[in-house]
């Protein structure tokens, strides 16, 4: 490690050399029994002497956690094998994209009996229960696009809605699998340019577009992330029903999300949008550090990423939007069984702290982990007889700056955030802080 050394190959980020595995993990504190299953989590792990160039385009390494009757039985660690770990490229001399060779570094999910580890804008990678890579997924020939790493599964209907974004036309194509995996919806949308959206939002009736002024870029070709802030694209953002691609767009003030909280609808139809908004300075800083800026260069006043909320009303074609929060955060999270239902409590990280915001009330609870600790996204898991929306557990996988202390598999009570966790499951290594992670109950896996 030296002082040219890229800052996202170096302290929280720092990648890993090796895959190993280790069972019977000791644990402080007491496992909730109920919580029999796998924690998987993704990230960005270049392979030793590689600089990937940008810290979104590492090659994907999982970690997971086995948890049974409150014992933690086994913690592994495994690169996804995608076809650019054989060093294909993604770009292709002829100008075009081969979907298998994205880096399936940025989320893990379930669906339809599958886990798949997720890179926006190329094929799902299917993967096993002990993180083997089973190969790219297309969905029988039906996906002919990429495929976000931010679907989202209604808990009504059990479909899984998702896109693609891409640099040329049409900039932005719906897709929707079955609860049992099928691909049975595709339409292309029409949206300004190519914008990069990380991620859109559902509700009972709409598709929640986020038509953004981070476009693509093509002089920024092979030069990490291609994408660049424009002044002159209008931030957007629309609803669209699920079946027709018609979209009702509505001007907001300019900014960048990476993070949908949820989405739902009022009473009176309108749509409520709560997400972690970036303006033009909170962009920039955080693009520039993800890019590796230098130590020096980060170290200039910073503007935050917030929660903020978006009020559309399709029957007035207005909007209103306000700050819920001034504090720094970043990966959004809510109960899954809320996706696009009302929702009072989301969950989210900032550098060294986990947060519960209590939209109904205003209030925001946190847990401090302390210097030098990073918070990975905290992902919820329901209680097994909850009756409050908050009645479960947070899972969160902390890392150290130091790169010689090991990471931890925070469990806390999600209803009582500031209070210490009711179980930490000490990993055999330190974990790079990765990107966005999944618990898969025993019982929700085919395989
Ligand atoms: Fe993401």
């Amino acid at each position: 490690m030296t002082e040219s050394t890229p800052s996202y190959l170096a302290g929280h980020l720092a990648p890993v050399a090796d895959e190993i595995e280790a069972v019977d993990l000791q644990v402080e504190g007491a496992l909730p029994t109920e919580l029999t299953g796998r924690y998987f989590r993704n990230g960005p792990n270049p392979v030793p002497g590689e600089d990937s160039g940008h810290w979104f385009t590492g090659h994907g390494m999982l970690h997971g956690v086995r948890l049974n009757q409150g014992r933690a039985e086994w913690y592994r660690n495994r690169w996804v094998r995608t076809k650019a770990m054989d060093g294909v490229p993604f770009h292709r001399p002829d100008g075009t994209v081969d979907l298998a060779a994205g880096a399936a570094n940025t989320s893990v999910v379930k669906h339809g009996g599958k886990v798949f580890a997720l890179m926006e804008t190329s094929y799902p990678y299917e993967i096993s229960r002990e993180l083997d890579t089973l190969g790219p997924c297309d969905f029988n020939g039906r996906l002919t696009t990429g495929m976000t790493a931010h679907p989202k599964e209604d808990p009504e209907t059990g479909e899984l809605h998702l896109f693609d974004y891409g640099m040329r036309p049409p900039f932005l194509t719906y897709h929707r699998l079955s609860a049992a995996g099928e691909l049975v919806a595709s339409f292309p949308v029409q949206v300004a340019g190519p914008t990069m959206m990380h991620d859109f939002a559902i509700t009972r009736n709409h598709v929640v577009w986020l038509d953004l002024p981070v476009v693509f870029d093509m002089e920024l070709v092979g030069r990490g992330m291609p994408y660049q802030w424009s002044d002159k694209y209008t931030s957007r953002i629309g609803l669209m029903g699920k079946d027709d691609p018609t979209v009702r767009w509505f001007d907001v003030e300019p900014c960048y999300v990476f993070h949908v909280g949820n989405a739902r609808e009022d009473e009176q139809g309108r749509v409520v949008l709560d997400a972690i908004r970036y303006s033009r300075d909170a962009w920039f800083q955080s693009w520039s550090r993800s890019g590796g800026a230098p130590r020096a260069e980060q170290a200039a006043a910073l503007a935050v990423s917030k929660l903020h909320r978006w009020i559309l009303d399709p029957a007035t074609g207005k909007v209103t939007e306000q700050e819920l929060d001034d504090g720094n955060a970043e990966f959004p999270t809510v109960d899954d069984r809320r996706v696009g239902l009302p929702n009072r409590y989301l969950y989210a990280v900032d550098s060294a702290a986990i947060i519960k915001y209590d939209t109904d009330r205003g209030q925001v609870a946190r847990h401090e982990l302390g210097e030098n600790w990073h918070a990975g996204e905290a992902v919820f898991v329901p209680a097994a007889d909850s009756s409050g929306e908050d009645e479960g557990w947070l899972l969160s996988i902390v890392t150290n700056s130091d790169p010689t202390v090991a990471s931890q598999l925070l469990v806390h009570d999600a209803t009582d955030l500031a209070a210490k966790p009711v179980a930490s499951v000490l990993l055999p290594r330190r974990v790079p802080a990765g990107f966005h992670g999944s618990w898969i109950p025993d019982g929700e896996l085919a395989r």
